[in-house]
């Protein structure tokens, strides 16, 4: 693509000359005497570099270059001048020139300045981005901080007015992070990201020719081993006709998001190769324990009725406390063991609604519920499921009780369902207006094992997501730090057939 140079001198004879000379070093010049017209000219159309006279009447060249940065402040500008102010060129530079150029000219110092500024320009801009990016990218493992990142430099770096990256989870497009103004048409941004998918590699949305408003897109595939999983994808002003460069740069940030991608696809897999280590030495443990537990459980029983009979109370009441804190271990061992071997899903005809109904019984016999107010919203049109209740009701029950134990007794839950016909799904909300998580706790609360509470032992989010994994469906959680805590549910009504599981369970 030509490169576009914006030539500015008030010197009928200089600006002809220049013009001449950089058409015949293949670029599109544009020149003008007039500094208002060169001002109107960087306002519809985006300039690769700009020459500007030092000295011109009435504007001088610095004004006239702070005018253009206002505009387009990425473009580099090498300010011209005459012997005997090389003082106000090196000021001009210090204003934001990029360089100077001496009049009158030497060939080979106006080739090899141009050159090298086009160049630098790109390596700084590219060096400057990905170093964000890389920051990112080292500190933090949270892949939506990663992304957003990369969205950001990529409007940085690109003039875009808006950048989103999408995310292909289970067939659907889902957008990740997103920077710049919010696009007028998020369809348009999706279909271009899957079109870019589609063909693998960048592609340019054809502008609407009846809508003058509308900018060019441009996406990019994010490309994992697997293949595309999911794009990034630009939208700019009419005027901004993204160049090569643009492209390139879209090509790096997308490979930048790629990796964010991967990096987080590499951790789950380790994570749940470990979770099933874990899991699978949890239940030898758990199995050790078992037995004791239940002689334990035994010989305080025979201890406590012995102690009645003695008539020794504070001696009985010692015994029920063993009593009662070893079966509360008992029921820990057995959620373990429950959870070492994920099940078979015995799946039957099921209505939903009252399965939350009983869920949200048993959860209020267990905790305090009388300052919360519980609303429960539930979608009427919802038919009934192929669900295995048992293991739902422990999803349900935990996730309900996550919640009841955030609001502490005051506060609101919600209980709401909402029916997609067309996606055959049903998605069940969980909400609550306690004091939600900090990041680093909702990064860690699927984490076997990880807790915040004192008598908590970690494992409620983990059975619960790994009931609703095994159902095909998918949970989801946004929390904020005093702003609460939703959970979401989305389940497929019927049993479906996912081929990456397929292929999985063959590799
Ligand atoms: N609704 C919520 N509001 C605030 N924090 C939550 C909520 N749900 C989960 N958490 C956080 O996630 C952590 C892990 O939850 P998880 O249910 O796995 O374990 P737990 O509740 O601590 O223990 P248990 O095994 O008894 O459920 C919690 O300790 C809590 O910090
Ligand atoms: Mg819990």
């Amino acid at each position: 693509m030509t490169q576009k140079v914006l030539v500015v001198d008030d010197d009928a004879a200089i600006l002809e000359v220049l013009e001449m000379r950089l058409s015949a070093m293949g670029f599109d010049v544009t020149a003008t005497s007039d500094p208002r017209k060169a001002l109107e000219a960087t306002d519809a159309v985006r300039f690769d570099l700009a020459l500007l006279d030092l000295r011109m009447e009435p504007t001088d060249g610095m004004r006239l270059m702070e005018a253009v940065h206002q505009r387009q402040p990425r473009l580099p500008v090498l300010i011209m001048t005459a012997h005997g102010t090389i003082q106000t060129a090196v000021e001009a530079v210090r204003r934001g020139a990029f360089d100077y150029l001496t009049k009158p000219f030497v060939r080979d110092e106006l080739r090899s300045k141009i050159a090298r500024t086009l160049a630098t320009r790109r390596w700084a801009r590219d060096r400057e981005r990905l170093l964000t990016v890389g920051q990112a990218l080292a500190s933090s493992g949270v892949m939506t901080r990663v992304l957003d990142a990369v969205a950001q430099a990529t409007v940085e770096a690109t003039d875009a007015d808006r950048c989103v990256v999408f995310q292909l989870e289970q067939s659907r497009l889902v957008p990740m992070a997103s920077a710049g103004s919010p696009p007028p048409s998020w369809s348009k941004l999706e279909a271009a990201a899957k079109a870019a998918m589609d063909k693998g590699v960048p592609i340019t949305a054809a502008r609407e020719a009846e809508n003058s408003e509308g900018g060019t897109i441009v996406a990019a595939p994010l490309v994992v081993q697997r293949g595309p999983a999911g794009a990034l994808v630009i939208e700019t002003a009419a005027r901004l006709e993204p160049g090569e460069d643009d492209l390139e740069l879209l090509a790096l940030f997308s490979s930048q998001a790629a990796i964010a991608i991967r990096n987080t696809h590499d951790l789950e897999r380790l994570k749940s190769g470990a979770v099933a280590a874990l899991g699978r030495m949890a239940t030898q443990v758990a199995h050790e324990v078992k037995n004791p537990l239940a002689g334990l459980r035994l010989y305080v029983r025979h201890l406590e009725q012995r102690l009645v009979k003695t008539g020794d109370d504070e001696a009985r009441d010692l015994a029920v406390k063993i009593a009662v804190t070893v079966d509360h271990l008992a029921s820990v061992v057995s959620e373990i063991t429950a959870f070492g071997r994920p099940p078979e899903l015995h799946r039957v005809r099921t209505a939903l609604h009252p399965l939350l109904d009983e869920c949200l019984e048993l959860a209020r016999a267990r905790r305090p519920t009388d300052g919360v107010e519980i609303i429960r919203a539930y979608d009427t049109s919802c038919p009934e499921a192929h669900l295995d209740v048992r293991e739902l009701k422990k999803a349900f029950l935990n996730l309900i009780l996550n919640a009841l134990e955030a609001l502490e007794g005051a506060g609101r839950l919600t209980v709401a369902t909402e029916y997609s016909a067309a996606a055959g799904t049903v998605t069940v909300t969980i909400e609550d207006t306690g004091p939600g998580m900090t990041e680093e706790t909702l990064a860690r609360a699927f984490d076997l094992f990880f807790t915040t509470k004192a008598d908590g032992t970690g494992l409620g989010m983990s059975i619960a997501r790994s009931v609703i994994n095994l159902h095909a469906g998918e949970l989801t959680v946004s929390s904020h730090v005093g702003n609460g805590t939703r959970v979401q549910v989305r389940l497929p009504l019927e049993p479906t057939i996912d081929p990456a599981r397929v292929s999985d369970a063959r590799a």
